[in-house]
C-alpha cells in the first residue's frame, strides 16, 4: 500500500495509521490500529504522543520501510519481530526471530512465583526455558536479593537473553541445556523456586494456531503436558526442603498438572488469570526452609 504523502500535501499521522489500520484488517490482522501505531513508533524512534503530535507526513523512506513491514505482517510475521522489542513488566526486551515472544500473561507466572518466595531472603531461581530471559529477569529486577539461573536448548534463546541481561544490567546467569541439567552440582538441593513457562501447546492444536504464532519456534510452542510432568520429576532434587516449583499452564490443563503436582508437592494451587482462566501451577516440596514463610505470608 502507498502510504508517502504527494509532495507539498500535508497528511495528518492520524490518516496514515487509518488506512494502514484498514488495510491490515483487510489482510485478517488482529489488533490492526495498535500494530500500525506499533510500527509507526518503531520506525519513527517516537511514542504514541510523539506519532499523533507529529505535523508531517512519512518521507519515502520510512514510506518504504512502512509499506514493506505492514505487508509482512500481513504475511503472518509477529509485529515483535518486526520491531524487535516487547514489553514485560517494566522490561523493554529485545526480541527475535527463532526465539518465543513473551506474553502478558506470563506476567502472572512471574507474580504467583515472586509471592511464593516472598518470605525468603537471598532465594535461588531457576527459570527453565527462559526464551528472551522475560521471567528471569523480571524475577531478578523485582528481587535483586535474588540469585537467579535461567536454562534453554535454543542457543539463539540462550545469546537473546544474555543480551537483554547486559541491557538491563541484571545479574542472571543463562546456560544452554534441557531443563535443570545445565545448573552446576553446587547449587542442587539448594534452589528456593524453580518457573517455567514450558512449551504447552497440544500437538493436534499446533495446526489451528495462528499464523503470526506459528512463525514462533515449534519446540518453544507444543508440548502439552510432557514438560509439566518432566518438572514434577525432576525438580525435587533441586529444591531445598520447602523450596517452590510454580509452572504457567494452558486453560485447559488445570486439573491434570494439579494432580500430576499432588503426586510430590504440598500446598498445590492453581491459580488463574486475570480471565478467570486458569493459567498457573504451584506447589512446594515437603519440609520447610528455617526462616521463610508460606505464600501466603502465614
Ligand atoms: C513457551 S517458551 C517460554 C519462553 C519464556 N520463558 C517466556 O515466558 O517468554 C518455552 C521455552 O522453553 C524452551 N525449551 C524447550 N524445551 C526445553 C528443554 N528441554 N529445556 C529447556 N528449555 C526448553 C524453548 O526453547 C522456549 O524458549
Amino acid at each position: 500500500m502507498t502510504t508517502e504523502a504527494p509532495a507539498g500535501t500535508p497528511v495528518r499521522m492520524s490518516a496514515v495509521i487509518r488506512r494502514a489500520g484498514d488495510y491490515l484488517a483487510a489482510h485478517g490482522v488482529q489488533s490492526p490500529r495498535a500494530t500500525a501505531e506499533a510500527l509507526l513508533m518503531y520506525l519513527l524512534g517516537t511514542d504514541r504522543a510523539g506519532l499523533y503530535s507529529r505535523s508531517e507526513g512519512l518521507d519515502t523512506r520510512a514510506a518504504r520501510l512502512f509499506g514493506r513491514a505492514l505487508c509482512q505482517r500481513c504475511h503472518g510475521i509477529p509485529v515483535e519481530y518486526l520491531t524487535g522489542r516487547q514489553q514485560f513488566m517494566d522490561l523493554t526486551l529485545g526480541v527475535a526471530p527463532g526465539v518465543f515472544v513473551p506474553r502478558p500473561e506470563t506476567e502472572g507466572l512471574v507474580e504467583a512465583a515472586v509471592e511464593a518466595v516472598a518470605g525468603r531472603s537471598g532465594p535461588v531461581v531457576v527459570d527453565v526455558g527462559t526464551g528472551t530471559g522475560a521471567v528471569a529477569l523480571a524475577i531478578k529486577h523485582l528481587r535483586p536479593d535474588a540469585a537467579v539461573w535461567a536454562t534453554d536448548v535454543s542457543q539463539a534463546a540462550v545469546t537473546l537473553a544474555t543480551s537483554n541481561a547486559l541491557r538491563h544490567s541484571l545479574d542472571v546467569d543463562v546456560r544452554l541445556g534441557d531443563l535443570l541439567g545445565p545448573i552446576p552440582e553446587a547449587v542442587r538441593g539448594e534452589v528456593d523456586l524453580v518457573v517455567s513457562n514450558p512449551p504447552y501447546v497440544a500437538r493436534e492444536a499446533y495446526d489451528s494456531l495462528p499464523e503470526e504464532v506459528k512463525a514462533e519456534p515449534y519446540e518453544a510452542l507444543v508440548g502439552g503436558t510432557r514438560f509439566h510432568r518432566r518438572l514434577v520429576s525432576e525438580s525435587p532434587d533441586w529444591l531445598r526442603p520447602g523450596g517452590w516449583l510454580v509452572v504457567e499452564i494452558g486453560d485447559d490443563q488445570g486439573p491434570e498438572v494439579r494432580s500430576v503436582f499432588e503426586a510430590g508437592l504440598v500446598e498445590v494451587e492453581v491459580l488463574p488469570d486475570l480471565a478467570g482462566r486458569d493459567r498457573v501451577v504451584r506447589g512446594r516440596l515437603p519440609g520447610a526452609t528455617p526462616g521463610a514463610t508460606s505464600a501466603d505470608g502465614s
